[in-house]
């Protein structure tokens, strides 16, 4: 793999300032951010006057704890557009993501939300690996969801030549890669998964493309996964991070020359880790809950905004800005087997050190007998195991799983090809429990 270390000189200045330079743009942003809300969005004066906080209150970073917190339901009663601080008419985009249940949550931009988004999505490709005139394969999906337009504005800022592709037609992508010879592609890792397994069936050795880097996000991947695409593939596999309701793809993301884990981009968007239960903020270093309050956004900014996602908080790197540990997994993602919390990624990092196992996996959740169960069902690795082998493996998974998380589950290895292949974000838990 090739070193892609981004030249100094082409980082912006504040991804190299002093961390008291930082911390004093950020109260600038906050206290704008914060009066901007309250000015202009009911909800949000609403919020604060219940709480008794003002914004003209805010001295220091740590008295944001104080105000209260935004959830994805306060954007759903205010569905559309209820949590716009702009006229409807200066809202140049929306996107929505579906979610589970229910309504699906609505963001908007301004033209300067835009730019500012291709901005930290052209600053996240480059600490990737990404630079002008490299040629940006983008298999995110294009549409209300973020992934695809989020990437291809940061892929143009950046300079680069984007191919907008999108996610889907799986043979097609495949083609594109042999013959337009991208260097970058962004991809959910479990799409990558799929494209690796397309390459292959068409007699190319997919550690044989152009393709230097992939950036990943949308989804919890693991290192485990890293391991395994990197080595597949021959390019640097890179984490990044975001969600709709904070701006998209771009909110944090992990660099190409220390791949330990995503700078939060934090002169945009502050992140807070709290404990979910109490609502408390844990020191940095913490595993909790992650909550971002946008600093520059106009048409939708969101002020505590609980992610449900869990990770921690730790110093900066290879940039002076934090990093946040890769995203263990949602809280909706979470299951609970007799008391013990297991999230799908525990299970991928498990499964991967098998040798005959395929990094293609599901999480079965079934009620039988007034009790949860959870049956692993995962494939068996191309040409590495005899059928007869399958047991073994399923046998060691279970021990493992046993042994590390503490929990029984069943294991189930089906033929390779045999799950569902997800063109996106890869649904990992199956809920089969009667509701
Ligand atoms: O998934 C934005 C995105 C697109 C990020 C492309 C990265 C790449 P939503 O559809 O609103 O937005 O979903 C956001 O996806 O709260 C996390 O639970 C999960 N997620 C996103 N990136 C990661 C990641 C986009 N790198 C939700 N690791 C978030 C783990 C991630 N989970």
């Amino acid at each position: 793999m090739r070193d892609l270390t981004p030249e100094p000189g082409s980082l912006e200045p504040i991804e190299t300032a002093s961390i008291d330079e930082l911390r004093g743009l950020q109260l600038e942003r906050l206290r704008w951010s914060l009066l901007h809300a309250y000015d202009n969005v009911a909800h949000y004066r609403r919020a604060f006057n219940r709480a008794g906080v003002s914004p003209h209150d805010v001295r220091d970073l740590s008295d944001l704890s104080a105000f209260p917190f935004t959830t994805k339901e306060d954007l759903r009663d205010n569905y559309p557009f209820g949590m716009f601080a702009v006229p409807r008419e200066q809202v140049v985009r929306i996107h929505a993501s579906s979610g589970t249940t229910g309504k699906p949550t609505v963001v908007g931009y301004t033209q300067a939300d835009v730019d500012m988004w291709a901005e930290v999505m052209a600053r996240s490709i480059r600490a990737a690996g990404g630079r002008p005139g490299m040629i940006a394969h983008v298999a995110y999906g294009y549409g209300l969801f973020t992934g695809g337009l989020g990437a291809h504005y940061g892929a143009e800022r950046l300079g680069c030549t984007v191919v907008p592709v999108s996610g889907g037609m799986t043979e097609r992508q495949v083609q594109l890669i042999t013959d337009f010879e991208p260097d970058i592609i962004l991809v959910t890792p479990s799409y990558m998964l799929s494209l690796i397994d397309e390459l292959r069936r068409c007699g190319t050795d997919p550690r044989s493309t152009s393709l230097q880097v992939g950036i990943f996000g949308a989804e919890p991947w693991t290192d485990a996964m890293r391991a395994e695409v990197e080595d597949a593939t021959d390019m640097h596999a890179v984490d990044i991070y975001g969600l709709s309701e904070v701006i998209g793809p771009g909110v944090s993301q992990e660099c190409v020359d220390s791949k330990d884990g995503l700078h939060v981009w934090e002169d945009h968007f502050y992140p807070e880790v709290i404990d979910p239960e109490t609502g408390e903020v844990l020191p940095d270093g913490q595993e909790g809950e992650l909550v971002f309050t946008s600093l520059t956004k106009q048409a939708m900014p969101v002020i505590r905004y609980r992610t449900r996602d869990r990770t921690r908080l730790l110093p900066g790197t290879a940039r002076t800005m934090r990093r946040m540990e890769k995203v263990t997994g949602r809280t909706d993602d979470m299951m609970i087997l007799r008391g013990v919390n297991v999230f799908p990624t525990q299970i991928e990092e498990l499964l991967l050190d098998i040798a005959g196992l395929a990094p293609h996996f599901e999480c079965v959740l079934t009620r039988p007998d007034r009790l949860d169960e959870l049956t692993v069902r995962v494939e068996r690795r191309d040409g590495a195991l005899e059928a007869d082998d399958s047991e073994h493996a399923a046998a060691q998974l279970c021990d493992r799983i046993r042994q590390r998380i503490g929990v029984t589950v069943g294991v189930e290895v089906v033929e390779p090809g045999g799950l569902l292949r997800s063109v996106g974000k890869a649904r990992r838990v199956v809920d089969k429990r009667p509701t």
